[in-house]
């Protein structure tokens, strides 16, 4: 159990954030920042303290519009961002297309860790993923095991979710990572999904596999798509999770995240989806997997695109 966590962005993904870190108890302090009036944040935090003696949780909670209720954190959630949302004509911007309000946003965010919480393990969610994880990266200073992103576990969690409803099995037999950018040249790793143990072709024809697999680049946006305004939210916030709770409790558990590369998988100083050791320290260690060629090539395409983005953000400077 930590002494206090902190969220940065009340919206729907923060505020099931959370609402979730209160009832599972993870830190004695749960404090939530947001900028919106009058004061969503304190809104947010009072209804869920309001909870505690029903889910029978003593988590002190605290939320404010200024960034000083983080003092302190140990752990830090960013979702602050302007989530995807479809155009009145029904097409959906990219989550680049993201960057530039995004990062105005990230910079304030980043001030706010610096004075109030600077020695914080981060893990940020808002979009476009890898290009914010860089720029926090820029802004913080910050050891490549204190800062991440989370992507993969969601991108993996879609892609084990549709293999299982494919296969009729249960999803906790099914084993899948899903790698590269978070956006739509990300990969799931066929040669790696596993149901129960055996290889996925025993149970899902290849042509149903591709399906699939195309389904999982595309399934934020199919969920935009359906929801009308806003992007998912409960999925994130439960992913966000599984990296908090493998931090919190040391637990040394392989999770995919956005980490950045020093030479892994032939990248160099990018931000991008890769498997790697979570534990007390964060990012404790990159596991550089066994693709085959096609994967390999693909995930060359994937830091290519990362790098694109990358670029504007450096472009647009601090
Ligand atoms: N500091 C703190 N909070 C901020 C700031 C800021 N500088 N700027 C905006 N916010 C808050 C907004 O007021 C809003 O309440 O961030 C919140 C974002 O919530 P939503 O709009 O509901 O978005 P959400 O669905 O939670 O997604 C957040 O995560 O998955 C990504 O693409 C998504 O980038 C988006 C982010």
């Amino acid at each position: 159990m930590l002494n206090k966590i902190g969220v940065i962005g009340g919206g729907n993904i923060g505020g099931v954030l959370a609402q979730l870190l209160v009832t599972r108890g993870y830190a004695k302090n749960v404090a939530l920042v947001d900028v919106k009036g009058p004061d969503l944040a304190a809104g947010k935090m009072l209804d869920i303290a309001e909870a505690t003696p029903v889910i029978r949780s003593d988590v002190q909670t605290a939320g404010s519009k200024e960034y000083d209720v983080l003092e302190g954190a140990e752990l830090v959630i960013n979702t602050a961002g302007v989530p995807r949302a479809a155009r009145p004509d029904g097409t959906l911007p990219t989550r680049e297309e993201l960057l530039e309000v995004n990062l105005k946003i990230t910079d304030a965010v980043s001030a706010g860790i610096k004075a109030n919480c600077p020695d914080a393990i981060v893990i940020s969610i808002a979009n476009p993923l890898d290009a914010i994880v860089y720029r926090l990266h820029m802004n913080l200073g910050k050891t490549r095991a204190k800062l991440m992103g989370m992507a993969g576990v969601l991108d993996s969690a879609r892609y084990r979710y549709f293999i299982a409803q494919e296969a009729g099995v249960s999803v906790e037999n099914i084993d899948a990572m899903v790698l590269g950018g978070h956006g739509d040249s990300m990969i799931p790793i066929r040669s790696a999904c596993r149901i129960a143990g055996m290889p996925v072709e025993k149970f899902i024809s290849p042509e149903k596999l591709d399906a699939i697999e195309a389904r999982t680049r595309s399934a934020g946006g199919e969920v935009v798509k359906l929801l009308g305004s806003g992007s998912a939210f409960v999925s994130p916030a439960q992913s966000a999770l599984e990296m908090a709770e493998a931090i919190i409790y040391d637990k040394k558990k392989i999770i995919p995240v956005s980490a950045y590369l020093e030479g892994e998988y032939g990248v160099n100083g990018l931000y991008i989806g890769v498997p790697a050791v979570l534990g007390k320290n964060g990012v404790e260690k990159i596991i550089e997997m066994d693709l085959t060629d096609a994967e390999k090539e693909a995930f060359k395409n994937s830091a290519a695109a990362v790098q694109k983005t990358t670029d504007e953000v450096l472009a647009m400077g601090k």
